[in-house]
C-alpha cells in the first residue's frame, strides 16, 4: 500500500503542534518536513530548532527534505532534532556521495532529491548509499503547484533503475486525488501531499479519499 506523507508545509505554522498530531490520527505513514533556506529555492520556512519542537508531537516518521544549498554542514543539526529520514537535493551540496554518507553515518535513513530538470542519471553512482529517492514533480519552493506530467516517465525510469534494491520512491509536488493513481502506478511508494491534505478540515476523508483513489 501506498505510503502517504503529507507535507507540513501547507499546515498552519501558528497551530503547528495540533497540526501534527491531527494528521497523525489521520492515518499518515509519515510526516514530510519541508526545510527552505531562501537561496537554493525561492522561499524560506523554517529549521531544526522548531523541527526538535515538533518531534515530541508524533512518533511517526519524520521525512526531512532538505530544499538548502550547502546542506552538508547542517546534516547533524537535522539528525539530532529528530529527523528519521534526510533527503538532499542532487543540485545542492557539490559532493553528493560524501552527503549521503554522512546521513547514514549518523544513523539515518538517506535520501536524495531531484528538481524536475535533473536527469535520474545522477543517482547511477549513489545507487547503494541511498534509501529513499524523491522525485520533484513540481518545481521546489511552494506548495499547491501543478503536476509536472513529464515526472511520471522519470518515476518509471528510476523504478527500474530501483530494481529489488530496498529503497523507497517517494513523488512530492501536485499529488491529489486526480494525479495520486498515475503517480503510484508509474512506480511511487510513497506520496507527499501538502496542499490536498491541509486545505479541507477532515484530514482523515482526505488521506483515505487518496488511498481510495490508488484503488479505483
Ligand atoms: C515543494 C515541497 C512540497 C510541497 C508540496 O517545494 O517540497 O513538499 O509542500 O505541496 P503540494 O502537495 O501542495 O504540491
Ligand atoms: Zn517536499
Amino acid at each position: 500500500m501506498v505510503k502517504i506523507a503529507p507535507s507540513i508545509l501547507s499546515a498552519d505554522f501558528a497551530r503547528f503542534g495540533e497540526e501534527i498530531r491531527a494528521i497523525d490520527e489521520a492515518g499518515c505513514d509519515y510526516v514530510h518536513v519541508d526545510v527552505m533556506d531562501g537561496h537554493f529555492v525561492p522561499n524560506m520556512t523554517f529549521g531544526a530548532p522548531i523541527i526538535e519542537k515538533l518531534r515530541p508531537h508524533t512518533k511517526k516518521p519524520f521525512d526531512v527534505h532538505l530544499m538548502i544549498d550547502p546542506a552538508q554542514p547542517y546534516l547533524e543539526e537535522y539528525a539530532k532534532a529528530g529527523a528519521d529520514i534526510i533527503t538532499v537535493h542532487a543540485e545542492a551540496d557539490k559532493h553528493l556521495d560524501r552527503s549521503l554518507q554522512v546521513i547514514r553515518s549518523l544513523g539515518k535513513k538517506a535520501g536524495v532529491s531531484l528538481n524536475p530538470a535533473t536527469p535520474e542519471s545522477v543517482l547511477e553512482y549513489v545507487m547503494d548509499k541511498v534509501d529513499l529517492i524523491l522525485v520533484m514533480s513540481v518545481n521546489p519552493g511552494f506548495g499547491g503547484q501543478s503536476f509536472i506530467p513529464s515526472a511520471l516517465d522519470k518515476i518509471k525510469r528510476i523504478r527500474k533503475m530501483i530494481g529489488d534494491r530496498p529503497i523507497e520512491l517517494e513523488v512530492d509536488g501536485g499529488v491529489n486525488v486526480d494525479t495520486i493513481a498515475d503517480v503510484v502506478a508509474a512506480g511511487a511508494d510513497v506520496v507527499v501531499a501538502g496542499s490536498a491534505v491541509f486545505k479541507g478540515d477532515d484530514y482523515a476523508k482526505t488521506i483515505s479519499d487518496l488511498r481510495a483513489a490508488v484503488k479505483s
